[in-house]
């Protein structure tokens, strides 16, 4: 297994392209199912995730076409996918391939508007606590699904199409939201989301699903209105720039200190981060062409902040806030409100010299004067990449062990640090 070795210290200069954001990719691809026809998307990140989605639609009998680089195109520009399903031949997701990513439990949906059936096992994906699909089972229902659930499998049955009606998420879900959205555009009659995520993946897939001939409006707010349509067709999109992984090389850059362009960033997608590191004393400007990020001579200042649904500060940048306030003049608040258990990076942050105590649902962080390399393990996506911020700023060495949970969510993470100065290199096997 790979893993990561980081001599920390030094500070960040330079720029960082991002890429496609993971979290819109996964459900753009999934909505391919929707239709007979060809989905191109644009500026895909190429990424562990991808590759496993790809294989899982690949079950399902969909093609999925990598384009080839185009002349004057750099290795950090996203590729392109052609994606066809043209014929379904299995609608059956399989548990040895939902188990390794939760988000494809969401084929559910295209699969049962489309085909009128899909035998979809439940998921499993990070180790971040009990994270049920209960709210899109009950989306599903309200669209006229019959749902059976039989040896770890969810049945979904539809033989005479779905029907329009009314969601209400008693809580806000992503995963939910982008779920309703595809089974509501193949239903007859109009659908109402309330209380919908707001996210920008989300707005991005709803663009994507209007381009193939969706009647989608109000994504983006917590009310979406679907007119369903009777069939949809191929379109071409462009997968929005990764807030996520912004947000991360922002943390980094306020970590080690320095100056850095973050390339394609979208400031207005991750507004409440960028005020939250203002507040830290990090200098953020937004450019024409991303957002440029520093921190030159003054400390970091502690803050207090609790994850929320977007617009709030997202819970995929929780442990990584969390790894800059180790560093903190002072102690800071983190509230942890979306998902319970979500503190897996708080022991090995605290092998690096963190002081973290945890209390509920709320980590309290006293900073410290500085880090100290060790071995650390990685256990999810964010977290493992919390521990890298971590090690930028800590003397000496740190081996990051289990990098493959980087991998499904980062892209060449280590080549784009080291351009800007980072002493960090992959040592395969
Ligand atoms: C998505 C993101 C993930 C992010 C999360 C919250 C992708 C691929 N993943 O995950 O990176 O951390 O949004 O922003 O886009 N819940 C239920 N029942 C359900 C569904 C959800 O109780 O049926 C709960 C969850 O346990 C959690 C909360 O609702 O507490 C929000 O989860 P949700 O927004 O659905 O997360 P995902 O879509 O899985």
């Amino acid at each position: 297994m790979d893993r990561i070795r980081i001599a920390g210290g030094g500070k960040l200069h330079g720029t960082i392209p991002i890429s496609g954001a993971k979290n819109a990719t996964l459900p753009l691809m999934i909505a391919s199912l929707l239709t007979d026809q060809t989905l191109i998307l644009d500026n895909v990140p190429r990424l562990a995730d991808v590759g496993l989605l790809q294989r899982i639609l690949g079950n399902h009998g969909v093609d999925v076409m990598v384009g080839g680089k185009r002349p004057g195109e750099s290795q950090y520009d996203g590729q392109t996918l052609h994606i066809s399903a043209a014929r379904i031949v299995d609608t059956t997701a399989p548990y040895e391939l939902v188990s390794k990513m939760r988000a494809s439990f969401w084929v559910i949906a295209p699969l049962v508007a489309r085909i009128g059936e899909a035998k979809v096992s439940m998921p499993g994906g990070c180790a971040i606590g009990t994270r049920p699909v209960d709210f899109l089972i009950m989306a599903l229902a309200q669209l006229g699904v019959s749902i059976e659930i039989e040896g770890g499998y969810v049945i979904a049955r539809a033989p005479n199409g779905l029907k329009g009606g009314e969601i209400d998420f008693p809580k806000v879900t992503v995963g939910g939201t982008h779920t309703a959205l595809m089974a509501a555009s193949l239903a007859s009659g109009t659908t109402v989301i309330e209380n919908a995520a707001r996210e920008p993946e989300i707005t991005d897939v709803a663009d994507c699903l209007n381009k193939m001939g969706a009647k989608i409006t109000g994504a983006g707010t917590s009310r979406i209105v679907v007119e369903g349509v009777p069939k949809l067709n191929g379109a071409r999109h462009s997968v929005v720039s990764d807030r996520i992984e912004t947000g991360t090389y922002a943390m980094a850059v306020a970590m080690t200190g320095g100056d850095v362009m973050l390339e394609n960033a979208r400031p207005e997608q991750l507004q409440a981060a960028l005020e939250v590191l203002t507040q830290a004393g990090v200098d953020i400007t937004p450019t024409n062409s991303g957002i440029r990020v520093a921190r030159n001579g003054a400390g970091i200042a502690p803050v207090e902040v609790t994850t929320a649904p977007f617009p709030g500060f997202p819970t995929d940048l929780q442990a990584q806030l969390m790894a800059l306030m180790t560093r903190a003049k002072g102690t800071s608040r983190i509230t942890e409100t979306i998902f319970e258990n979500r503190f897996m990076h708080v022991q090995e942050l605290a092998r690096l010299g963190a002081r973290i105590q945890l209390a509920g649902e709320t980590a309290t962080i006293e900073g410290v004067d500085k880090l100290q390399g060790a071995q650390v393990m990685a256990t999810d996506l964010r977290a493992s990449v919390s521990l890298v911020i971590a090690a930028l700023a800590a003397e000496g060495e740190t081996m990051v062990n289990r990098v493959y949970h980087l991998d499904r969510g980062f892209e060449r993470l280590e080549d784009k640090l080291s351009a800007c100065g980072a002493t960090i290199e992959r040592i395969s096997g």
